[in-house]
Order: structure tokens, then sequence, then C-alpha cells
């Protein structure tokens, strides 16, 4: 579903304070950069309720930053029904989360659902693990997998953006 030409984008893993708020935040910077942010709207949110409100974890927002990624500014929020009339492609950090959307899928819901790293190329992962309770160097794969997945992405929206005009 495009939206007076735009396209809007949704990031969801388990607790949205680490994974989804990370590609979030690095995914809107990267439109942002290409000037896009006119025609590419970006969001994140949890399929769990926990941490709506908070910050991402401060874990996330200092590997992100090292990497030039601002992410302080994003507040957690749980999956609505809503949110499938409102978003082009919804994009799940992991199979458990993708299961808990396809669940909540709506018949007439006509955007693309899948895994996010479906967009990676060069990359064998098709999850990206979950870092909450685990080391630094979980939050650096984070990172590294959802810059892949970044760089499919926006240039899969390009071409659809493309193929509108
Ligand atoms: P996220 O990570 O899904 O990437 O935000 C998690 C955050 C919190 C919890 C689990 C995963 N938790 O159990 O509270």
């Amino acid at each position: 579903m495009t939206n007076l030409g735009n396209i809007r984008v949704l990031f969801v893993c388990l607790g949205n304070i680490c994974r989804s708020p990370t590609a979030h935040g690095l995914f809107e910077a990267r439109v942002r950069a290409r000037q896009l942010d006119d025609r590419i709207a970006v969001d994140s949110a949890g399929t769990a309720a926990w941490h709506v409100g908070c910050p991402p974890d401060p874990r996330s927002v200092e590997a992100a930053y090292e990497r030039g990624y601002a992410l302080d500014h994003l507040r957690a929020r749980q999956v609505q029904p809503e949110d499938f009339a409102q978003f082009d492609y919804i994009l799940a950090m992991d199979l458990e989360n993708l299961a808990n959307l396809e669940a909540m899928r709506p018949a007439d819901f006509a955007g693309h659902l899948g895994l996010f790293l479906s967009f990676a190329e060069g990359f064998e992962e098709f999850e990206v693990p979950d870092p909450y309770h685990g080391g630094p160097q979980g939050f650096e794969q984070v990172l590294d997998l959802i810059e892949a997945a970044s760089e499919g992405l926006l240039a899969q929206l390009v071409r659809d953006l493309n193929a509108d005009d």
C-alpha cells in the first residue's frame, strides 16, 4: 500500500529497545542522507510491551553513536493492529517476531511482511540475534547486520519509488 507516493517502513523486534531502534535510527539517517525523507517514513515497534515509553538500551545507543548514528530521540512502543493499515513494509528482526506479526496480519494487508535480513547481501544469517542478555560483541553484530540489510532495503525502496513515478 502506497500513500501519496510515499513508502512507510516499520522495523519490529521484541522489546523495541535494541534491534529495531538501531534499524530505525540507522535507516532514518541513510534515508535523510539520500534526501528521501519526504518520500520514505521510518518507525519501529516491539511485539512485547515491557519497555513501552523507554529510550533504547544505553548499549545500543553507545554502539550506534560510535558508528555515527543517533538513537536517543527514540521511545519504545508496542506493535498495534492498526500498523498494518499504516505501513508498506513491516520487517521483523527474527522468526519469532515474524510469527507474532503473521498472527496479527489482517487478510487485506497488501504490503510486505518479512525478515529484515532478507535484504542483506553477503550474509548467511537470516535473523538479527537478540543482544539483550549478551556482551558488547552482540551489539556490534547487530550493527553489522543492520548496515548490510539497510543497503539492500534502500536500493529496493528507490526501485519502488522510481516504479511509482
Ligand atoms: P530487542 O531486545 O528485542 O532487540 O529490543 C530485547 C530487549 C529486552 C528484552 C529482550 C530483548 N527483555 O527481555 O526485556
